[in-house]
């Protein structure tokens, strides 16, 4: 019974804090902002997972020319490197990274000693038959947990074993790449969008663990560039290399969260405006003119 007591009167306790906390943020003693962790691309050595095309290429292709060091440009199937390779040879260190799998993720942490920037960018969008990317209509749960051991586990073990490596060369960067699909259920790709959603937070959590380090751990909103993932129809769209530049000027200032011009910019404000009309004419759309994009191999 004491036992019991003393847990009320803890997480009581905790609850109290947390809204003393909130209170204080609305003072003008709140805490004074830290001073941003500025990160210049200039001399970076920066591991790239999933660089043989889209948003990853564009990367490797800004990193290159705005005088990274070294690009660890990684792919599951380092035959499809050669072409980013071929940007600069001397610069370019493909590896074989299929993030999801440990043996891989170990061997490109052992080879690659020197990051100091780590880019997560490889995804899974989840099955091309619809319904398996819904938790209802699934006929198991199978492809919704590889999506989210893509898009969040695997980010967040490559993390724990570069962070260390990061710090060791003196600080830097691990930028995660999100989706608008983190801030709300986009139905048509639920199993992608519950997948963005965590490893928004795991990304979250990350940051206040390392708010005392030398690392910049930055959430990128991403949205709207033109790559086999981009909706069918899409009308605006960034080029990967455009988003890739607007991202590492984020990261030059030190931002941690970052909304490129062509993601969801102010969607969270829309959302938080009106959360029942937002998911009304989201909900709307998937039975009425459901978002697609097209197959690939
Ligand atoms: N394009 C957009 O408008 C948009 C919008 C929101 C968010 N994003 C985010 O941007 C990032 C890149 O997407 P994208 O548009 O460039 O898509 P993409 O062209 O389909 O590229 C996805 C990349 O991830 C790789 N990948 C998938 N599973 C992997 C695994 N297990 N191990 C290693 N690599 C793996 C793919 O490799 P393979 O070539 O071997 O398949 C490919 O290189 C993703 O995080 C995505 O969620 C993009």
């Amino acid at each position: 019974m004491q036992q019991m007591i003393d847990r009320r009167l803890l997480l009581g306790g905790i609850v109290a804090g947390a809204s003393a906390t909130s209170a204080a943020a609305q003072t003008p003693d709140a805490p004074a902002p830290r001073p941003a962790k500025r990160t210049p691309v200039k001399n970076a050595v920066v591991l790239v997972t999933g660089s043989n095309r889209g948003v990853g290429r564009g990367f490797v292709e800004a990193l290159l020319a705005r005088g990274a060091k070294r690009v660890y440009a990684t792919a599951r199937n380092p035959k499809n490197l050669a072409e980013v390779v071929a940007l600069d040879p001397k610069r370019v260190v493909p590896l074989e990274l299929d993030v999801t799998n440990d043996t891989h993720r170990r061997a490109a942490a052992d080879k690659a000693q020197d990051v100091t920037w780590l880019i997560n960018n490889a995804a899974n969008p989840g099955s091309f038959t619809p319904g398996e990317r819904r938790f209802y209509s699934a006929s198991n749960l199978d492809d919704i947990k590889a999506v989210m051991d893509t898009n969040c586990w695997s980010p967040a073990e490559l993390a724990r074993l570069f962070i260390p490596i990061i710090l060791k060369n003196g600080g830097g960067a691990v930028l995660n790449i999100l989706s608008g699909g983190a801030l709300f259920c986009l139905p048509e790709f639920t199993s992608y969008s519950t997948s963005k959603a965590a490893a928004m937070m795991m990304t979250a959590g990350l940051r206040a663990e390392t708010d005392r380090m030398p690392i910049l751990i930055a959430s990128v909103f991403t949205g709207g560039v033109q790559t086999r993932s981009l909706p069918i129809g899409a009308t605006t769209a960034a080029t990967p290399l455009a988003h890739a530049n607007e991202v590492i000027d984020a990261v030059a200032e030190g931002k941690s969260t970052i909304f490129p011009a062509t993601g969801p910019v102010n969607m969270r404000d829309r959302i938080c405006q009106d959360p029942e009309g937002f998911e009304r004419r989201v909900v709307e759309r998937f039975h009425t003119n459901p978002v697609q994009i097209a197959p690939y191999d």
